[in-house]
């Protein structure tokens, strides 16, 4: 997997290139985290966005994430998005409740983000679809989301939804309604 890239072209022909995230990348990806909309912000938080969390992320790689980037032909980083082997301990809580019991070993936990610039243009579907199919040719058999989606997360509900996703379950987190939802891969 390390070294691969590959090449996605967007609805409008716009290419953006595809690869995993690397040590090298921790001021760019630093500079695409503090970039993003306070709205995109409160929707996508698998992490802390200062810079010690991200030089930490780069300095212990590949880790337990597989974390994805997509760049534009000026090597900014457009989007970032997260496939963690297994899930967190508050997602498989909920799910236990729901008595859905994954296996962890075939289990893949995804948090998709795309700078605010770069949303609705495609790329996201693009690079996920990607991912997905990674996921189901490496062995993965479910695909779940971080920390669940908010209902009012309109397009990304759209977007799961796009993608085979199925609602499981809903629950409230910061005084705001979230949806479980996963895909049998
Ligand atoms: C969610 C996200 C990853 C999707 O990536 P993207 O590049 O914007 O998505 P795409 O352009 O590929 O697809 C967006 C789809 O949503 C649709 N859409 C856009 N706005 C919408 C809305 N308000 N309601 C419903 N659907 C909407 C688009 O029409 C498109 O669907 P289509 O392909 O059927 O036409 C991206 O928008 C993002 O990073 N959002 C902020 C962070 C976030 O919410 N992350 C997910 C946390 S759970």
């Amino acid at each position: 997997m390390k070294d691969f890239k590959t090449s996605i072209v967007l609805k409008d022909n716009r290419t953006a290139s595809l690869r995993l995230l690397e040590k090298e990348d921790a001021v760019a990806l630093h500079s695409y985290l503090q970039n993003l909309s306070a709205e995109s912000r409160g929707r996508f938080g698998p992490h802390p966005f200062d810079w010690q969390t991200v030089e930490a992320i780069c300095n212990s790689l590949p880790g337990d994430v597989l974390r994805f980037i997509a760049e534009d032909d000026q090597q900014n980083i457009i989007a970032y998005m997260l496939v963690k082997n297994g899930m967190i301990s508050a997602d498989k809580d909920r799910y236990h409740q729901l008595n859905i019991f994954l296996d962890e070993t075939i289990t893949g936990t995804n948090a998709p983000s795309v700078a605010d610039a770069w949303q609705n243009s495609g790329l996201g579907s693009a690079m996920f679809q990607y991912i997905l199919n990674y996921m189901k040719n490496t062995g993965y058999k479910y695909a779940v989301l971080w920390g669940g989606v908010q209902t009012l997360n309109a397009r990304a509900v759209h977007f799961y939804k796009l993608h085979g996703f199925t609602q499981v379950g809903s629950f409230l987190y910061d005084g705001k309604d979230n949806l479980d939802m996963m895909l049998e891969l």
